[in-house]
């Protein structure tokens, strides 16, 4: 059997995102696949411009990487106690596509923030829009990195052994979610 394609999603643009870091981390977890970064650097949804100009070409090629995906692993970042601007725009702009890309997707949540609850809240916002999107999530312990500028090396790598061992858990459940 050819490697499983996994989508990652970070819901942060920043390029030393901690989010980003925890996808590629989870990327890694996960094992031999297919590994794709989506890019959620898209236009603000604007029903004008949908009616004007149609789903824009970035958009599209999101929707079809999550429709191609066998698996997916969105990092939500926590901007004030909620899901951070650009992942909601991303989730809205796919939602807009023709077929339902995320229904029946095997998809892991995960966090990275600031503060002591390492996004809870972003992270269960994401998987209330996901479960509109018909998604399969793969729930269990959850993968919330608190403090995140402190969990990281400077490498990416996730140093603390329990986050470590979690997400391995949850990946090897995304894994074993894999539709043949
Ligand atoms: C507008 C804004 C709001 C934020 N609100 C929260 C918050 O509610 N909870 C939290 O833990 N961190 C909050 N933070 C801090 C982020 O968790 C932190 O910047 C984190 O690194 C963002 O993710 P990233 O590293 O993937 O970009 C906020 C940051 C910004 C810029």
């Amino acid at each position: 059997m050819s490697e499983p394609v996994l989508l990652t999603i970070s819901g942060s643009l920043r390029e030393g995102s901690f989010n980003r870091m925890l996808c590629r981390v989870a990327a890694e977890a996960f094992g031999p696949a297919e590994v794709i970064d989506g890019d959620l650097d898209l236009p603000l949804y604007n029903g004008d411009l949908e009616d004007a100009e149609g789903i824009p070409a970035k958009v599209q090629t999101l929707a079809d990487q999550i429709a191609r995906a066998d698996a997916i692993v969105i990092s939500a970042p926590e901007y004030n106690k909620g899901i951070s601007g650009v992942l909601k725009n991303a989730l809205d702009w796919v939602s807009r596509t023709e077929g339902n890309a995320f229904a029946g997707k095997p998809t892991v949540v995960v966090s990275a923030a600031a503060g002591r609850t390492g996004g809870e809240t972003a992270q269960f916002m994401t998987m209330a829009c996901l479960l509109q999107l018909q998604a399969q999530i793969i729930s269990g312990p959850g993968v919330l990195v608190a403090g995140a500028s402190n969990e990281f090396s400077e490498d990416g790598a996730l140093t603390n052994a329990r986050y470590m061992s979690t997400l391995e858990a949850r990946m090897a459940t995304l894994r074993e979610a894999i539709k043949p």
